[in-house]
C-alpha cells in the first residue's frame, strides 16, 4: 500500500485532498497499471464510492444515503436527490481517497455508473468522473447499475459464468442468465412496477414510519420487521400476479392494489384516524410479502426449467445468485432457497450492504471489467448517461413461446424463518 505520510507531503490543499502539485504530476506522469479501481455510484438515492486494489481487495468504502430526506418528502423528488448528490460527492471521494491513503495517481481507472437511473442523479457522478479522469488523465471505465448488482456477489462468493440472477430492487425486477462480464441473457422483467418500490409505497400508505422503531428505515426493512410479528397473515387473501402468464415476466401492481384495498377495508372498520395504523398491520405485511415471495418463486421456478430444456446452464453452474436492495429480505431469500433446494441449485446473495446500491459495486464491476480489458476509455468526451437501458439480450419471446407450465412448489416457512 502506498505510504500515507509521503502522500499527505504532497497535497495541495486540505480541501483538495487528492491533487498533487502539478509539476510533480507531470513529472511522474505515471499511468498506474495495477489495477486499482476508483468507484462512484449516483443513479438513485445513494452517493457512494469506493476503491478496490488489482487483488480484489477493498480499501475503503464511503456511503452517503439520502433516506431519511426523502422518507420525509414522501418519495424521491429528483431535483432534491441531484442537489445532494452534488453537495456530497466530492467530499465522499475525498473521504474515500484519504481513508484507503492514496491519491489520485494512484488510480488505474475511475468506474462510474452511467446507467440506468435517474437522468439528473446519474448525471452528477457522470460529471465528477469526467472531470476527474481529465484532471488526471485516467481512464473511464462505465457501468450498467444493474450488471453491477448482478456481479456484487463475486466478490465473496465462487460463483463461475453463467449463472442465473435474480435482481429485485426498489427500480427493477429482472431475471437473467449471466454469461460473462458483459453479457447478460434477459429471462423477464416487471410490466410494471419494481417489489422495493411498492413496499416502499405500501409502507407509506400503512404510516409504518408513525411507529418510531421504523422512523430510519426503507420502507421494504420495515414491512419485513413488521411481517416478523405477524400472528394470522392467512386472514388477507391475495392474488398470485401473472398466474396465468407462462411467462417468467413479473407484475406488482395489482399486488399493491389488493393491499390498497384490504388497508382500506380495515381502516374503515376500525375507524382509524390520521397519523393511527390499523390492528392487523403485521398481519398484512407478512401477507404482502408471502404474496410478493410466491411470484418470485413461481417465475424463478419457470426460469430454471427453461434453462434446463434449453441446456443453458451446465451442471456444475446450477446457481442462483439473488442481489438488489429487496435480496437483503430473509423471507423473499428463504423462500428461493426452498425452490433452490428442490431443483438442487446453490444460491447465494451479496452481504446486505452489497445488496442495496454502494459505491463497492461499482469499483468491483469495473476490475471485473480491467481484468477482462473491457470498456476501459480513454476517450470519455462522448460517454453518455443512459435513464432506460436494457440488461442483454432478451430471450422472453422464446420463453413465452415455449408456455412451460409451472406447478408451484410448496414454500414452508415457520415463524422462525419469516
Ligand atoms: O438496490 P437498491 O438500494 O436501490 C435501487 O437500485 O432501487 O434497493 C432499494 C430498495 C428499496 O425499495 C427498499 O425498500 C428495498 O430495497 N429494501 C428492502 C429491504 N431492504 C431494502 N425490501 C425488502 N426487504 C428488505 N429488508
Ligand atoms: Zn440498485
Amino acid at each position: 500500500m502506498i505510504n500515507f505520510t509521503k502522500h499527505m507531503c504532497s497535497l495541495r490543499s486540505k480541501s483538495n485532498l487528492y491533487f498533487r502539485p502539478l509539476s510533480l504530476y507531470y513529472k511522474q506522469n505515471r499511468y498506474n497499471s495495477n489495477g486499482t479501481i476508483l468507484g462512484i455510484e449516483t443513479s438513485c438515492d445513494d452517493t457512494g464510492c469506493a476503491i478496490i486494489n488489482g487483488a480484489g481487495v477493498l480499501l475503503s468504502e464511503t456511503l452517503h444515503s439520502q433516506n431519511l430526506v426523502h422518507l420525509r418528502n414522501g418519495g424521491i423528488i429528483p431535483d432534491v436527490a441531484q442537489d445532494l448528490h452534488r453537495t456530497h460527492i466530492e467530499p465522499i471521494v475525498s473521504k474515500t481517497l484519504r481513508n484507503a491513503s492514496l491519491t489520485m495517481e494512484d488510480i488505474s481507472a475511475i468506474a462510474v455508473t452511467l446507467k440506468p437511473g435517474l437522468p439528473l442523479s446519474l448525471a452528477i457522478g457522470m460529471k465528477y468522473a469526467k472531470h476527474l479522469a481529465r484532471r488526471f488523465k485516467k481512464p473511464i471505465i462505465p457501468i450498467h447499475h444493474m450488471q453491477a448488482h448482478a456481479l456484487a456477489a463475486r466478490m465473496h462468493h465462487n460463483i463461475d459464468f453463467p449463472f442465473l440472477v435474480l435482481l429485485i430492487s426498489g427500480g427493477h425486477c429482472l431475471l437473467a442468465i449471466a454469461e460473462d462480464v458483459n453479457v447478460f441473457k434477459l429471462l423477464g422483467e416487471s410490466m410494471d412496477s419494481a417489489p422495493g418500490e411498492m413496499f416502499d409505497k405500501v409502507a407509506r400508505k400503512m404510516k409504518l414510519r408513525n411507529l418510531p422503531e421504523y422512523a430510519k428505515m426503507s420502507g421494504g426493512e420495515a414491512v419485513e420487521r413488521a411481517a416478523a410479528k405477524a400472528t394470522n397473515p392467512h386472514i388477507f387473501k391475495l392474488p398470485l400476479p401473472l398466474a396465468d402468464y407462462k411467462d417468467c415476466n413479473f407484475s406488482f401492481n395489482g399486488l399493491k392494489t389488493s393491499v390498497f384495498l384490504h388497508l382500506k377495508k380495515k381502516e374503515l372498520e376500525h375507524e382509524v384516524v390520521a397519523h393511527k395504523l390499523i390492528p392487523e398491520v403485521n398481519d398484512l405485511c407478512a401477507a404482502m410479502l408471502m404474496a410478493t415471495s410466491r411470484h418470485l418463486v413461481h417465475r424463478t421456478q419457470r426460469a430454471i426449467e427453461f434453462c434446463h430444456r434449453n441446456n443453458l446452464l451446465p451442471e456444475k453452474n446450477k446457481q442462483l445468485v439473488v442481489s438488489g436492495g429487496v435480496a437483503c429480505n430473509n423471507y423473499i431469500f428463504n423462500s428461493l432457497t426452498m425452490l433452490c433446494n428442490e431443483f438442487d441449485y446453490r444460491i447465494c446473495r451479496p452481504l446486505p450492504k452489497l445488496c442495496t446500491d454502494n459505491g463497492v459495486m461499482i469499483a468491483w464491476n469495473g476490475l471485473e471489467k480491467w481484468r477482462k480489458n473491457i470498456d476501459i476509455i480513454k476517450d470519455f468526451s462522448s460517454l453518455d448517461i443512459e435513464a432506460i437501458s436494457p440488461l442483454g439480450e432478451s430471450l422472453i419471446p422464446e420463453i413465452s413461446e415455449a408456455k412451460i407450465p409451472i406447478k408451484l412448489i410448496k414454500i414452508k416457512m415457520n415463524s422462525t424463518n419469516r
